[in-house]
């Protein structure tokens, strides 16, 4: 499988962040890798003018997150339609952030999974344990439970994101053992050919590790994608 490596910037950057990413692109030679899939999710005001400006460099463009609903009258939001008009290709859902400061439940996450694909675009569906979950040796219950609830029925295309909660920003991450275990028990649960990226504090120095986990097919990359060295680094090691 394509590996793919995705930066979530969260709610950080300007529109002179394009800097950054032609950066990025220059760090390359101007010659963006076709063996691995690369995609920025920046906040839903640049989706716009990074998709203008390099969706053809060779670097996809994602939203964050989306409404279950395709218009209306939602204040404040933004529809998977609006994403896939404004040069998205994927939209992340269900990230613990969202579960957490917007009370997203599993059945939320599920309608605007659904809603990315009647925009004909590609949801990364987020899973994850806390640290108390984890010490009571719960993560694959809370895992298994987020993947019934959060994936739509239907044939497709989706990406799962593992993203232990107590490794997002902390710079912990599970030891590789933990981490083939989960997406070997997440790979029992989803469909063929589908995507499982391990997120949480992944850096320049331990990608390499992590990518080579068996059934680890990517990254879901949070700070260390906003600076062009340290996410050009974690590209190559794909
Ligand atoms: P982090 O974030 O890489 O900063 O830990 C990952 C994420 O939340 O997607």
């Amino acid at each position: 499988m394509k590996p793919l490596i995705a930066g979530n910037w969260k709610m950080n950057g300007l529109s002179a962040s394009v800097q950054e990413v032609q950066k990025l692109i220059g760090l390359f030679s101007g010659s963006v890798p076709d063996d691995r899939d690369i995609l920025i999710c920046p906040p839903a005001t640049l989706v716009g003018l990074f998709a203008a400006e390099f969706s053809d460099e060779g670097i996809a463009v994602g939203g964050q997150d989306c409404h279950a609903n395709a218009s209306g009258a939602h204040t404040g939001d933004v529809s998977a339609e609006m994403m896939a008009d404004a040069g998205a290709a994927y939209i992340i859902v269900g990230h613990s952030e969202r579960r957490a400061d917007h009370a997203e439940t599993d059945e939320a996450v599920r309608r605007k999974a659904q809603a990315v694909w009647r925009a004909g675009l590609t949801p990364i569906i987020c899973v994850g344990e806390t640290e108390a979950e984890r010490r009571a040796g719960r993560e694959k219950e809370i895992v298994g439970a987020q993947l019934s609830g959060s994936i739509p029925a239907g044939d497709d295309a989706y990406v799962i994101a593992y993203e232990p909660v107590w490794a997002i920003g902390t710079g912990l991450t599970p030891t590789p053992g933990d981490i083939a275990e989960m997406h070997a028990f997440i790979r029992s649960r989803v469909r063929d050919g589908v995507r499982i990226l391990y997120g949480g504090s992944v850096k320049p120095s331990n990608a390499k590790e992590i990518l080579a986990i068996a059934n680890v097919h990517g990254a879901l990359v949070g700070g260390a994608s906003l600076k062009a060295d340290d996410f050009y680094a974690i590209i190559k090691a794909a």
